[in-house]
């Protein structure tokens, strides 16, 4: 079996008051684990935690054999790892093909015209950021993320301001994506429906994950 992208171990983390602890997971190439918890519960703390940019009050988060919170993950964040977030953050003043391009340009790849089909904004590309809706907007954040090629997708309800259909869209495509790359996705939703298109799917609540599939 190949080795883990992610691996959390006895995690624990709070604010003011502990949100969770003994969090165990791993996460292997071409799988998928979503969380469901109601709101507040700690999931985008969670994410967090596991995505390099919060520290854990305790326990140890590997990414690709590496512990990320003891060493310089610079690199890591540069291309290993891909975040997905509810809002997106594109460049407004450029059209929707110059942001995949910043993207490519950094991590030297190009940009899969396939993967525009996949998520049906092949045809608004060329247009400018603010001309597109909402749900377009999100699909070319979701495109630029990917176009890095990054191995491990963190995603914080992706699908959260988008209709049911596009939103199916988009799971399907971050799923297609994890089976074409080798790669792992690790998503926070609300809908149990997009959940089950997951390899798992964890409930975060009383402190702790449970797995529920
Ligand atoms: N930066 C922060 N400082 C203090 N408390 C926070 C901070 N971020 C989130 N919280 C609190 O931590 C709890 C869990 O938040 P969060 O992880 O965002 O939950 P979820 O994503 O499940 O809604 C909430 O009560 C929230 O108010
Ligand atoms: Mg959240």
């Amino acid at each position: 079996m190949s080795s883990p992208l992610l691996r959390a171990e006895g995690l624990s983390f709070g604010f003011e008051y502990e949100l969770f602890n003994d969090v165990n997971l791993e996460l292997f190439p071409k799988e998928s684990i979503a969380i469901l918890g109601v709101s507040g519960s700690g999931k985008s703390s969670l994410l967090h935690n596991l995505s390099t940019f919060l520290p854990p009050n305790g326990g140890k988060v590997t990414i690709d054999g590496q512990d990320i919170y003891n060493s310089d993950v610079t690199a890591l964040r540069r291309s290993f790892v891909g975040i997905i977030f509810q809002f997106h953050y594109l460049f407004k003043s450029m059209s929707a093909r110059e942001n995949l391009n910043v993207t490519t340009l950094l991590s030297d790849t190009s940009v899969d015209e396939r993967l525009l089909q996949t998520l049906q904004i092949q045809n608004v590309i060329d247009q400018h950021v603010t001309e597109l809706s909402g749900g377009q907007q999100q699909r070319v954040s979701i495109a630029r993320v990917l176009s890095k090629r990054p191995k491990l997708i963190f995603a914080d309800e992706p699908t959260g301001n988008l209709d049911k259909a596009t939103a199916s869209l988009v799971m399907k495509t971050l799923i297609q994506y994890t089976h074409e790359n080798d790669a792992g996705l690790f998503v926070v939703t609300h809908d149990e429906e997009l959940a089950k298109m997951c390899n798992k799917i964890y409930r975060l609540e009383d402190k702790t994950i449970t797995q529920l599939q």
